[in-house]
C-alpha cells in the first residue's frame, strides 16, 4: 500500500535526541519491509516556535517568520534522512513531483514545509493526494480529534471516526481561537475534504503506533473516513 506519514516536530524532535529519530526511521524501515511505499513529512516543533518568536520580536513579518519555520522543518527532515540512510532520498523534497519521483525509485521521500501561510499538515495532505496514497497518518502530540480543545474543555470527547466535512467543522473554531491547538490545521482539513483522503490522527509519541495503524488499522486515535470510503486493501486482504 502507499502511505504518507506526517510526523509533528514535537513528536520527532521535542529535543534533539538521536534515539528518538532513529526509532522513527526504524518504524519507516519496517513499513517498507512490509511493502508500504511511504513518504514522510516532518514538522518544526518547539525549535520552529523559538525561531518564530524570536524573529517576531525582531520585527519580522509573518511571511518571513513562516520561511524560518519552513527552514526548521527541513532541518528536522534532514535529521530523519540522516537516520534513514540509503533508504531515503538524500535531501528534503522541495516539490511534490520530486517526492513522487523518489517514491517511484523506491526511496522514502522526506519533506518539510513548502509555502508560507500553512503548516506541514497541509503539505502532508497535498503529498498524499499527489501520490494517490491509500492512507495518511498524522503522528501528532494529540491522541486524536476531539469535539472541543481538550486543553481548555475538560469534558471534550474524542471521536473514533469523523468524516472529512466533520473534521473541517471541528477544526474551524479552533483555528479562530488564539492559543487553541487543532490536531490538524484548517487548510489540511479542507484539502482532506476536497480530495476525499482516508486519514488517521493519532498520538505519535511511540512510532510503533504508526506501524500498527498503517499495517492493520489498529490504533486508539481518530479515523477520518470519506463518504463511501473503504478500508485500505492491504487491511482487507489480511483479514
Ligand atoms: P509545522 O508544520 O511544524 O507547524 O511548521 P505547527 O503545526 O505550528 O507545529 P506543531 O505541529 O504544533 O509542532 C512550523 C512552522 O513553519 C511554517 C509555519 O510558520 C509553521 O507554523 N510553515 C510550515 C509554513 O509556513 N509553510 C509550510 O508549508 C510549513
Amino acid at each position: 500500500m502507499r502511505l504518507v506519514v506526517s510526523i509533528g516536530g514535537s513528536v520527532l524532535a521535542p529535543e534533539l535526541d538521536p534515539d528518538r529519530v532513529a526509532a522513527y526511521a526504524d518504524a519507516l524501515d519496517r513499513l517498507a519491509a512490509e511493502g508500504c511505499e511511504t513518504g514522510a513529512v516532518v514538522g518544526g516543533g518547539g525549535v520552529a516556535r523559538e525561531y518564530i518568536t524570536t524573529a517576531r520580536e525582531l520585527g519580522g513579518n509573518e511571511v518571513e517568520l513562516d520561511e524560518l519555520g519552513i527552514g526548521t522543518t527541513r532541518l528536522n527532515a534532514r535529521l530523519l534522512i540522516a537516520a534513514l540512510g540509503d533508504a531515503a532520498a538524500p535531501a528534503p523534497a522541495t516539490a511534490y513531483d520530486e517526492a513522487a519521483t523518489a517514491l517511484r525509485r523506491g526511496e522514502i521521500p522526506v519533506m518539510g514545509g513548502m509555502t508560507p501561510g500553512q503548516t506541514t499538515d497541509a503539505v502532508a495532505v497535498a503529498l498524499a493526494e499527489f501520490v494517490d496514497a491509500d492512507l495518511l497518518v498524522f503522528a501528532t502530540s494529540a491522541d486524536g480529534v476531539y469535539d472541543a480543545d481538550p486543553d481548555s474543555h475538560r469534558d471534550a470527547t474524542r471521536f473514533g471516526e469523523v468524516s472529512p466535512a466533520e473534521l473541517v467543522d471541528v477544526v474551524l473554531p479552533m483555528s479562530r481561537d488564539a492559543g487553541a491547538s487543532a490536531p490538524v490545521d484548517l487548510l489540511a482539513a479542507k484539502l482532506i475534504d476536497r480530495a476525499g483522503i482516508r486519514a488517521v490522527v493519532l498520538d505519535g509519541t511511540d512510532p510503533d503506533a504508526v506501524v500498527d495503524a498503517a499495517l492493520h488499522g489498529d490504533h486508539t486515535g481518530t479515523n477520518v473516513v470519506p463518504e463511501g470510503g473503504t478500508d485500505p486493501a492491504a487491511w482487507t486482504e489480511e483479514r
